[in-house]
């Protein structure tokens, strides 16, 4: 199926974002420890798995759209990567050096909202878009694309 790498990308954060979520409750009920130990289990897949998902965009999906679209919408997507990763970094330097849970919980909720977002309008506006708008010989292009960066890691 077209685009199933970006889509299970999509599945798997969004159970990341639940556990976020949990960490943002004991971050609220006051326990920084806890919140921090479960964001540092995280952490693998927040910037590892996130970062040859975005690539995949990037440098496969979003070339192609832009020419359907014009830069604007696909910049602004790629603005909000570029948002995310900058969470990530404060979230990082939480998780090293530890913070207050007030902190901690204003960072989760942002990159759990930050996540949710973009998820759904990729899902809902950009995925839909690339399936209708695409031939299926440029689908089968940017599915090959993206193994080929999935692979380099
Ligand atoms: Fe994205
Ligand atoms: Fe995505």
């Amino acid at each position: 199926m077209a685009l199933e790498a970006l889509k299970e990308g999509h599945r798997k954060a969004l159970k990341v974002v639940e556990e976020l979520e949990g960490a943002l409750a004991r971050a609220k009920a006051g326990d920084a420890a806890a919140a921090l130990a479960v964001t540092r289990g995280l952490l693998p897949f927040l910037e590892k798995e996130q970062e040859v998902h975005f690539r995949q965009e990037e440098e496969g999906l979003f070339l192609y759209l832009a020419r359907i679209t014009g830069d604007g919408p696909i910049q602004a997507m790629v603005g909000e990567h570029e948002s995310y990763w900058k969470a990530v970094a404060g979230l990082r330097e939480l998780a090293e050096k530890g913070g207050e849970a007030l902190l901690i919980a204003r960072l989760l909720a942002h990159i759990i909202e930050l996540l949710r977002g973009h998820i759904h309008r990729e899902e809902t506006t950009y995925f839909p878009l690339a399936e209708q708008r695409l031939s299926p010989e440029q689908l089968d292009a940017v599915d090959r694309e993206m193994e080929a960066i999935a692979g380099l890691r």
